[in-house]
């Protein structure tokens, strides 16, 4: 049996599928209308503003957390102190000392902490790990994210927050590193401190490197991860609505007669089938399938981890310089 708190725009989505997926016990809100309107669409649903009253329900076994990211890392820590696995949204935390914590709390507890990183469960983003993790784009040189845009312009959250951590759970799963380096610029043209376009460098130990252009202050719509590979390169681009991911089979080569000399190869560019699955859905049944004890039960939190300490360390390099 499990429980949601936060309904609002996203939380919607969360509910609609956890409601179809599994026995959903409770849903909590602190506002009156929202809880009205879950309450039509789920009558069978216990509604409450109370996380205490969700919290001590015996048969809650777990949580999903959906509400505003500052509240994120204590609605987390109280579920799984109360010995409840927790689905928690993107970032679980904004300090790295705090999802270390939530990890270990989560390990003690024998308990899952599933942050929700809804690209990692995007068949088109899996296809581009299969090919790197297959060797068939060859040795991996350089990994980039676009996510731009003209709006939605927030006014708390700025574009490595809003934006980034998309790009950088993915480029994190598919380097499968932890970034030595890590640089951000980015600037504040609409609200004070709160960047609208950022530019994120990071450097792995590897030998790999990264790059992020995030911003709502765009003409294009471009949502896209690039893989450059020694012997290919391979595009997730999210806004093709059938051809999501695109392999190029070309190359620099160095001819062994004419040494130093660097020359081009182009081959086929095809598109490889990518099914068409909810990637939410995807997402949903997972953390279902790990509190049911199949797969890494720490795996997840592990890779949230590294996601919420890239981005502190990208944020302390973006204050360098004053916005
Ligand atoms: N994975 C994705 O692609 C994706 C997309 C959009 C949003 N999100 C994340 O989902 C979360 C929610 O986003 P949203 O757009 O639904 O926000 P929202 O502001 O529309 O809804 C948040 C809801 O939480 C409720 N709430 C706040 N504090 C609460 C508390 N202490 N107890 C109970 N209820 C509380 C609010 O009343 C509101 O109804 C955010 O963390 C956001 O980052 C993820």
């Amino acid at each position: 049996m499990i429980a949601q708190v936060g309904l609002g725009q996203w939380g919607r989505n969360l509910a609609r599928n956890f409601h179809e997926l599994t026995e959903l016990a409770w849903l909590c809100d602190i506002d009156d209308e929202r809880r009205a309107e879950a309450q039509e669409r789920y009558p069978a649903v216990r509604l409450t503003a109370s996380f205490d009253e969700v919290l001590s329900d015996p048969a809650v076994e777990a949580v999903v957390v959906a509400t505003p990211v500052p509240t994120h890392y204590e609605l987390a820590r109280r579920t799984l102190e109360a010995d409840k696995h927790v689905f928690v949204e993107k970032p679980p935390a904004m300090r790295g000392a705090e999802m270390e914590e939530l990890c270990e709390l989560a390990e003690e507890r024998g308990r899952i902490l599933m942050p929700g990183h809804l690209l990692l469960y995007h068949p088109g983003v899996s296809k581009l790990k299969e090919l790197v993790d297959s060797g068939d784009l060859g040795d991996v040189l350089c990994v980039y994210g676009n996510r731009q845009n003209l709006g939605t312009i927030r006014t708390h959250e700025n574009a490595l927050w809003s934006l980034g951590v998309h790009d950088l759970s993915v480029l994190l799963f598919l380097i499968d590193e932890e970034p030595t380096e890590l640089w951000a610029h980015g600037h504040a043209f609409l609200n004070p401190r709160v960047e609208d376009i950022v530019f994120c460098y990071l450097r792995f130990p590897s030998g790999k490197i990264a790059h992020l252009h995030l911003s709502w202050l765009d003409p294009h719509k471009i949502r896209r991860i690039t893989v450059v590979g020694r012997d290919k390169m391979a595009v997730f681009d999210d806004m093709e609505p059938e051809r999501k991911v695109t392999v190029y089979d070309k190359a620099p080569e160095e001819p062994t007669t004419t040494y130093g000399e660097w020359k081009t190869r182009t081959g086929d560019i095809y598109s490889p089938k990518v099914p068409t699955t909810e990637p939410l859905r995807l997402e949903c049944e997972h953390f279902l399938r790990l509190i049911a004890g199949d797969g890494d039960p720490m795996r997840a939190a592990r890779d949230g981890l590294v996601v919420v300490r890239a981005l502190e360390h990208l944020q302390a390099s973006l204050e360098t310089v004053p916005a």
